[in-house]
């Protein structure tokens, strides 16, 4: 068990290496740093990952991949929408229970998770950040 969860996260960081070199995302890409999406990794693990799967995509609703983006990009979508999802909602048996740098950090490893680059998050311009990868 224990080899496979390495397997797995070696895999991902490949995975996440080639999503990088194909699209980081143009000027208007979600911000956040590399230190908050590993704090993010914590609070995933500890408050998310018992309903949506350890690995974002093998437990509940994914909050990971094509479908997941799909859904969170587009037409009048921005990331404050997501983070407000995540902020507001989340986790669903006791919403709005984690600090806001708590909800930073998981909303950091989220995107990183789906092949975002680290840049500094200023929240005041998520409204003007898309998850497009196109
Ligand atoms: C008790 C179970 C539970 C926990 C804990 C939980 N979630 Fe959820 N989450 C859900 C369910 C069920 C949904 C789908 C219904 C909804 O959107 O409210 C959901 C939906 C979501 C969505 C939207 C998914 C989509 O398809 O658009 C995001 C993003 C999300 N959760 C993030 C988080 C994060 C981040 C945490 C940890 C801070 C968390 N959740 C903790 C159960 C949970």
């Amino acid at each position: 068990m224990r080899k496979l969860v390495l397997f797995s996260v070696l895999a991902l960081g490949a995975a996440g290496t080639w999503v990088y070199a194909q699209s980081s995302g143009g000027s208007n890409a979600p911000t956040f740093t590399e230190k908050q999406a590993q704090a993010g990794e914590t609070v995933y693990n500890t408050s998310c990952a018992m309903c949506h799967g350890k690995n974002l995509n093998d437990g509940g609703p994914a909050v990971k991949g094509d479908k997941f983006l799909a859904k969170w990009s587009g037409e009048g979508k921005t990331a404050l929408d997501l983070y407000n999802k995540i902020a507001t909602t989340m986790p669903k048996n006791k919403p709005g229970s984690l600090t806001q740098t708590q909800y930073e950090a998981v909303y950091a490893y989220i995107l990183q998770q789906n092949g975002f680059k680290p840049r500094e998050l200023q929240k005041e311009d998520l409204k003007n950040h898309t998850l497009d990868k196109k």
